[in-house]
This record gives C-alpha cells, sequence and structure tokens, in this order.
C-alpha cells in the first residue's frame, strides 16, 4: 500500500534541471561526448556526494554539467526527470535551468532551451505532467553577465516563462542584478529568487525589494526576522522549501530540527520541492515522506502543501483548478 504521501498528486516549483542529472546518466553522456570524468565508476562518484556546505555541491554540479553538450543530452536529461517524477505523482513542474553554465564553455543558448523545451512537450503529451522553464542567473557572475544571457535567450523568449537567480548565495547579494530583472519585467517574465539558504534575511528583503521577486526559493531563514515573516505572510509571498536539501548542504543538522512547520504555524505558503535530487537523495516523495517522518505532518499538513504549491505555481486559473481537483480526488481516497 503506498501512503497518502506517495499518492498525493504534486507540484514541483524548486528544481534545478542540472540537479537531476543521476551519476548513471552522467557516465553514459561523458562516455558518448568523449568527457573523461575525474571518477573511476559510479559508486566513487556517488561517495563524493558528501557535502559541508553550498559551494562543496556547487564545485561538483558544475563539474557534472560539462558532460551536457548536444541539444539530445539536455533532452535525455529532463526526460529522465520528467519519467522519474511521474512516479511520483508530479504532474507540474517548474524547471530551473543555467545557461551560464553552459554558454560560457561554448554549447549554444539554442542548444540548451530546445533540448529541455523538446522533453517538456513529450512529457505533456506522454505523461501529462505539465511544465515551464525559469531561466536562472548565477549570482557569482556579475550583473552585466546576467544582463547579457537575458539577452541572448530573448529570441526563445517563447520558451520559458521566468527567471531566478542561483549558485552561491553568501557575498553575492541581490543587488547586482537588479537591471536583469528589470528587463526581465518589462519583458513580462516571472521574477523568482534563491535568498536565505545560507544566506541572511536581509538578501531576501533584497530580493523582494530590488528584484521584485513573486517567490523565493529556499526562504528558510526567514524566521530570524519577524517583520520580514510578517511581510511574507500578508503579501502571500510563497517559498519553495527544500528540506533534503538543507539537511545535505547542512542548513539544518537533521531533518527533525528543520523549521518547516514554523513557517506553517507562521501562515506562510511554504512547499516542498527536491532542488537537485540527483545529489541530495531524494526527488518530491523522499522529500514528502521523510519530512513527514521526522517531522510528524499529518495528512492535512501534506495537503496543505501541495495546494499551496498550486496556490505558487504560475500556471493559469483553469490549470490551477484541475491540480487542485487532483488534490481532492487522491485525499477523498485518503
Ligand atoms: N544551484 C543548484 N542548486 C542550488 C541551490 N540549492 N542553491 C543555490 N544554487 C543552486
Ligand atoms: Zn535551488
Amino acid at each position: 500500500m503506498t501512503s497518502f504521501a506517495e499518492r498525493l498528486p504534486k507540484v514541483e516549483l524548486h528544481l534545478h534541471i542540472e540537479g537531476t542529472l543521476e551519476p548513471e546518466l552522467m557516465f553514459a553522456l561523458a562516455d558518448r561526448n568523449g568527457v573523461t570524468l575525474p571518477y573511476a565508476s559510479v559508486d566513487a562518484l556517488r561517495a563524493a556526494y558528501d557535502f559541508g556546505n553550498l559551494q562543496d555541491f556547487l564545485d561538483l554540479y558544475y563539474q557534472g554539467a560539462n558532460v551536457l553538450q548536444k541539444q539530445e543530452d539536455f533532452f535525455d536529461l529532463a526526460w529522465a526527470y520528467f519519467t522519474r517524477v511521474h512516479r511520483d505523482n508530479v504532474e507540474h513542474a517548474e524547471l530551473f535551468f543555467d545557461p551560464q553554465t553552459h554558454t560560457d564553455r561554448g554549447v549554444a543558448m539554442g542548444t540548451v532551451i530546445e533540448g529541455l523545451t523538446a522533453a517538456c512537450k513529450k512529457a505533456d503529451e506522454e505523461l501529462n505532467i505539465s511544465s515551464s522553464l525559469i531561466l536562472c542567473f548565477l549570482r557569482h557572475l556579475s550583473g552585466d553577465a546576467a544582463v547579457q544571457t537575458l539577452r541572448d535567450a530573448l529570441p526563445y523568449r517563447e520558451h520559458f516563462i521566468g527567471v531566478g537567480l542561483d549558485s552561491a548565495e553568501v557575498g553575492n547579494p541581490p543587488e547586482r542584478f537588479t537591471e536583469a530583472f528589470d528587463l526581465a519585467g518589462a519583458e513580462g517574465l516571472h521574477r523568482v529568487a534563491h535568498a536565505g539558504e545560507e544566506g541572511p534575511p536581509e538578501y531576501i528583503w533584497g530580493a523582494l525589494d530590488a528584484l521584485h521577486v513573486e517567490r523565493i526559493d529556499h526562504g528558510v531563514r526567514c524566521l530570524e526576522d519577524a517583520k520580514l515573516v510578517q511581510r511574507l505572510a500578508a503579501e502571500r509571498i510563497p517559498l519553495t522549501v527544500c528540506p533534503l536539501s538543507n539537511t545535505k548542504l547542512r542548513v539544518f543538522d537533521d531533518l527533525s530540527q528543520h523549521n518547516l512547520p514554523r513557517l506553517l504555524e507562521a501562515g506562510l505558503c511554504a512547499t516542498i520541492n527536491s532542488d537537485d535530487p540527483a545529489y541530495f537523495g531524494g526527488y518530491m516523495n523522499d522529500n514528502f515522506v521523510q519530512c513527514q517522518q521526522a517531522l510528524g505532518l499529518s495528512d492535512a499538513q501534506l495537503r496543505l502543501l501541495a495546494e499551496n504549491a498550486i496556490e505558487a505555481s504560475f500556471v493559469d486559473d483553469a490549470r490551477k483548478a484541475q491540480l487542485r481537483a487532483s488534490v481532492q480526488r487522491a485525499s477523498e481516497g485518503a
């Protein structure tokens, strides 16, 4: 018997497609593209996934992405994600991608976006999973580089719905990206940003006030600032929380110490997401099930988390109604 947590239809809003690159696929693509990996085997690579902080992880994540070179590589990557989360009852996903990780080593913007777009289309047609793409700027690079990246992506404007901000947070506050986010706003793109993962609450304020974001990715450090919590609650700014990521990157020592229950008690629109599941040991159901066990979440709280993600998504009202009906059906059978 599958549990309610497993059966629940899900919306994933914080997922780096490059972070779904499983070691097996990394080796297969390395072979296909003649890339030599600095690991002898899949097991040796997995054994290296022991991170002290975000930067430790990012070093491996950017290295792994080197095997992605051709349009079909990006297609295979995203298709593997969709087929995997189909088993977890994900019905809608908003995928982050990091173009600079690829364009800076000579891969064309169109190669990345067209490969991912083809997988999104197939997921819709064959798996009934709706999806969209969000282009993330790397915050360890310059504000000008972010602007240029967005300009380079505008010929593919119809294929992505928003922009985000990721990579090393501490020391890279959001304000440097004001121009890129203003340009995105003028293009009618949605805006989100990682903030308050390792960085302080000030970075969440900065994402809201300087970048005009509609959602905060992570945001778990907001509880250190009561005024900020008030604002996030009053404006219903969603937080895309990633519990297993937070424990793997030592934001919390143990899942039982995660502040997700307190975020919900504060009336925040918190959601559960997997971030970089190939690196953090779990896709959506792993996150839901392990949170339920470690934090003692009730079925009602799990349902609230699923409904928060529907509310926080960038789909239209008709699709939101379909997703809500799907959650309702699963709850009736609980
Ligand atoms: N890029 C991929 N995963 C990330 C995370 N958790 N934080 C910042 N940048 C990322
Ligand atoms: Zn992330």
